[in-house]
């Protein structure tokens, strides 16, 4: 997974390369390069992010070119490794995102005919192939190389002597920005903002001539595809830092906003019945990856509470392994991305076995929501950082709303009893707020976390989902090893393991687990573990048995995992900012994982 884009236009290509790149490196940051045509091809690459690239790339003068930020799949990450990638005459530069399965067998044939390779990479068969079948005409050279191909790929080519780029896209993310006299393709709206807000979003097996008065798509036969470009809501503001020291700060304190635009409409949707879906379905099973797997497990309480439907959740990478054995469950896909190769798969395989499929996702245009039934859009805006943070919660969001619209086509909540929901989550951003409110208490709460080398997040029922989350966030972003259990299931094992350099973080509200964890927090003070707990403002009990306590307002027990999430994302933020830890790009990830 990783980054790219192309222009053709009359502005210097570098500075709207570079400005690009910088707005995709969420994709990806161990290497970065640009090509760009000018009086011939030059290309400049390098190891690491695209801030070092800029300083240290000249001046390179051209209205034409390509540019690649890597997540490195194959290969290390170095400057070899790097994309672009050039022929063997030099004239030709490609930028992928994706993987070409069969490159071993490509590149060996290629070798053998006289093609001399410089990297690692799969993608480096591309330009070699792009070399053989080019004619003179560099569309036709790249309908030729798709055929040799098998894996998939969003790619960019550009050639010294043609004025314009060719892209291809299979099962990854491609959009064309159109601007006046001026053409830009990326991997993502926000890489265009800064130029325009038409998109034209390409389609799996599309390919695209880009000049700069001019974009013509072709399907996979050839044939020129005519579409309406969809005017993008997000702007550059939206996908700036502003002010905030990381893009995670300022998307966790986003939260607010993001929730109250994920409701709106939606909750007028939802009193009209037409929200989601319009029958009653048997079963529910939600599938999803990392975050959003959580999301959908703290799903699976909200829709077994409020509609009483049997619930099941599943990883996305392991969906396909499992035997069809329900009555084509209503399928709902959790995706913020909607590119998540492991997500789309199962959307597919869902639809195989002929099942209704839901997705959830927070991109409008994302491959997901082309590939299901049925569509819900969260509102969060563009989530730059890479740990996922309002994403989450307006995920939660999408949840209530879906559990809500089961419970009224299930006859299992009244009309009385939908309206007191559905205030108290109109009520959330104001709650969320008070959270953030207590960011300097909650910076000092976690001195105790921050020079551990292995910490515990413990929950239970709604909220074990939300400690699991909690864990996710301080692993990726702090390095500290961190392991979210469900309280009750401490003493089976883990216990082992308490001691008093081992700090453990608490969830205990006061809702009908309340007695139980605060006797689980009681047996891990007598293991002389440190105690962060959160809990409900004002609670002495829990207190006294915990070495520190933040607070969270008191909200209806079913809606506490917001709060809750908000506040644990804030331990992760603060702990891994004392740690000096690169918050908004952690080691060895990327945001949308497009390889399963
Ligand atoms: C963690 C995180 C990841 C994603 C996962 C799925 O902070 O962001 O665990 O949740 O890669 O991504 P989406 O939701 O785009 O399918």
């Amino acid at each position: 997974m990783c980054g790219i884009i192309g222009y053709a236009g009359p502005r210097e290509a570098q500075e709207v390369l570079l400005d690009g790149l910088r707005r995709l490196e969420y994709r990806g940051y161990d290497s970065a390069g640009v090509a760009i045509v000018g009086s011939d091809l030059k290309v400049f690459k390098d190891k690491g992010e695209i801030s070092k690239l800029s300083t240290d790339m000249p001046r390179l003068a051209g209205h034409l070119g390509v540019g690649h930020t890597r997540w490195a799949t194959c290969g290390r990450p170095s400057q070899q490794n790097a994309h672009p990638f050039l022929d063997c005459t030099g004239q030709m530069a490609v930028v992928h995102n994706g993987i070409i399965e069969n490159h071993l067998a490509l590149r060996e044939k290629l070798i053998g005919e006289g093609h001399v390779f410089t990297s690692e990479t799969d993608t480096e068969v591309l330009v070699h192939l792009m070399e053989k079948h080019y004619k003179g005409d560099l569309h036709a050279a790249l309908k030729e190389t798709l055929k040799d191909i098998k894996g998939t790929y969003a790619m960019v080519v550009v050639r010294a002597d043609c004025d314009e780029l060719v892209a291809a896209r299979k099962e990854n993310p491609l959009v064309v920005g159109l601007g006046v006299g001026e053409n830009i393709v990326a991997s993502d709206v926000t890489a265009m903002l800064n130029y325009t807000n038409k998109a034209l979003y390409i389609m799996d097996g599309e390919t695209v001539v880009l000049r700069p008065d001019k974009v013509t798509i072709y399907d996979h036969d050839g044939v020129p595809v005519q579409r309406d470009p969809v005017v993008v809501t997000w702007t550059v503001d939206d996908a700036k830092r502003g002010g905030f020291e990381h893009y995670m700060l300022k998307e966790i304190f986003e939260q607010p906003t993001a929730i109250h635009n994920s409701l709106l409409g939606s909750l007028d949707e939802l009193e009209a019945g037409s929200l989601m879906i319009d029958h009653e379905p048997a079963s529910v099973k939600l599938v999803a990856c990392g975050t959003s797997y959580h999301a959908s497990m703290v799903g699976k309480y909200i829709i077994e509470a409020l509609a009483k439907i049997p619930t099941t959740v599943e990883l996305a990478s392991e969906y396909r392994y499992m035997p069809n054995t329900e009555e084509s469950p209503l399928t709902v896909l959790l995706t913020q991305s909607g590119e998540t190769a492991d997500t789309l798969a199962a959307a597919r395989e869902a639809r195989r076995r002929g099942c209704p499929t839901l997705a959830v996702t927070n991109v409008v245009g994302s491959t997901i929501a082309r590939e299901v039934d049925r569509v819900f859009y969260t509102k969060a805006g563009p989530e730059i950082g890479v740990a996922a943070t309002k994403t989450y919660t307006t995920q939660l969001m999408a949840m209530y709303l879906l559990g809500i619209r089961l419970g009224q086509l299930c006859h299992t909540m009244g009309r009385d009893e939908v309206r007191e929901l559905t205030s108290e989550l109109r009520a959330m951003p104001r709650y969320i707020g008070k959270v953030l409110d207590r960011g300097p208490e909650v910076e000092a709460a976690t001195e105790m976390l921050v020079s551990a080398r292995d910490a515990f997040y413990l929950g239970r029922n709604i909220n074990y989902p939300t400690m699991l989350e909690g864990a996710l966030k301080l692993k990726e972003i702090s390095y500290i090893h961190a392991e979210g259990y469900a309280a009750g299931e401490l003493k089976h094992g883990p216990l082992a393991l308490l001691d008093a350099s081992t700090p453990v973080v608490a969830a205990c509200i006061k809702d009908h687990t309340y007695a139980k964890m605060l006797a689980n927090i009681s047996e891990v003070a007598a293991r002389d573990s440190p105690i962060l707990a959160i809990g409900i403002e004002g609670d002495s009990d829990l207190a006294a048995v915990a070495d520190t306590t933040v607070s969270v307002p008191a909200v209806n027990p079913i809606l506490s995992p917001v709060p809750l999430t908000v506040m644990v994302q804030l331990i992760s933020y603060y702990t891994a900012r004392k740690r000096g830890c690169p918050i908004d790009k952690p080691r060895n990830l990327a945001k949308s994982v497009t390889v399963d």
